[in-house]
């Protein structure tokens, strides 16, 4: 079925959306992107995702082409079109058709182009991954070192992922100086004596907007949380290991280049913070 998507104020059928071949994003991969996740029809954690949007706009020097109110408006309109229940919506903001290719900014009242675009995913919350885990395989840390910023240059993470593919497993963990960032696609955890362990905020990984709403209810639920990076030896040895992200909310990982995470099953406490994820974020879905 035909996706009605979002184009420069145009709400569009998918194969009717066309953008320029100088646009930036497509030359140059100069855009910002966010992804939100969509369940019973409500957008989770709306607000910092808006929030992380503007200020990887404001990084990159570009403006925030919308406000609030409007960002919202598209989102439920395009749930609506497309009749989501689960899924995710994908927001993607470069600096506009700059009518020619060139390193240097085009002018400055050059409109960006924004495109929004819905993926229907059923079953996202009954994900039976969260039960069976995911394994993974450690590769270098090879990005640009301002990962705090959501880009749409996402090769190197792709290329990551597809190594995984080529050998059998889900997902790569990155590795930086002998410690993980993150995963391709979402933040790391361990967890070890029923203590949370996540490296600290900086620009050496994205500030991952399901990390910070879950850190704070698992701070509400009393739970221990230490902010340090760790290491791939530091994960295999761990109690149990699992990531997050809008698309995947909480995954435990079981195996890691090839060394089981624990008893090489889910374990308790990613369990419970899926639960408590799920259960907390939809109380303040819009
Ligand atoms: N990825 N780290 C990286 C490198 C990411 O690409 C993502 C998200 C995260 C998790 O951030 P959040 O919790 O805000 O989704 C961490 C999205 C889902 C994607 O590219 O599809």
């Amino acid at each position: 079925m035909s996706r009605t998507v979002y184009l420069n104020g145009e709400y569009l059928p998918e194969a009717e959306a066309k953008v320029s071949i100088f646009d930036r994003g497509f030359v140059m991969a100069d855009g910002v992107y966010e992804v939100t996740s969509v369940l019973g029809g409500k957008l989770l954690d709306f607000p910092g995702h808006l929030k992380r949007l503007a200020r990887s706009l404001s990084e990159l020097q570009m403006g925030n082409p919308l406000s609030d109110d409007e960002w919202l408006a598209i989102h439920r309109k395009l749930v609506e079109l497309n009749a989501i229940d689960e899924g995710i919506i994908y927001l993607q903001v470069t600096r506009g058709n700059a009518g020619d290719r060139d390193f240097a900014f085009p002018a400055e009242d050059t409109p960006p182009t924004v495109v929004l675009f819905t993926q229907s995913k059923p079953g996202l919350a009954a994900n039976p991954q969260a039960k069976t885990g995911l394994r993974v395989i450690s590769v270098p840390d090879l990005r640009w070192s301002r990962r705090d910023i959501k880009t749409v240059q996402l090769l190197y993470p792709s290329l990551a992922k597809m190594e995984a593919k080529h050998r059998g497993v889900d997902d790569a963990w990155l590795v930086e100086d002998g410690f993980v960032t993150e995963g391709t696609s979402n933040n790391t955890y361990i967890v070890k004596d029923g203590k949370i362990i996540t490296r600290q905020l900086s620009q050496d990984i994205l500030h991952g907007i399901t990390r910070a709403s879950l850190l704070r209810y698992a701070a509400e639920a009393q739970m221990q949380i230490e902010e340090r990076p760790f290491t791939i030896e530091e994960a295999q040895a761990a109690d149990e290991a699992f990531f997050t992200s809008a698309s995947a909310f909480v995954l435990p990982v079981v195996e890691i280049d090839g060394a089981k995470v624990g008893n090489g099953s889910a374990g308790p406490v990613a369990t419970r913070l899926r639960e408590l994820y799920l259960e907390e974020s939809l109380k303040s879905a819009i």
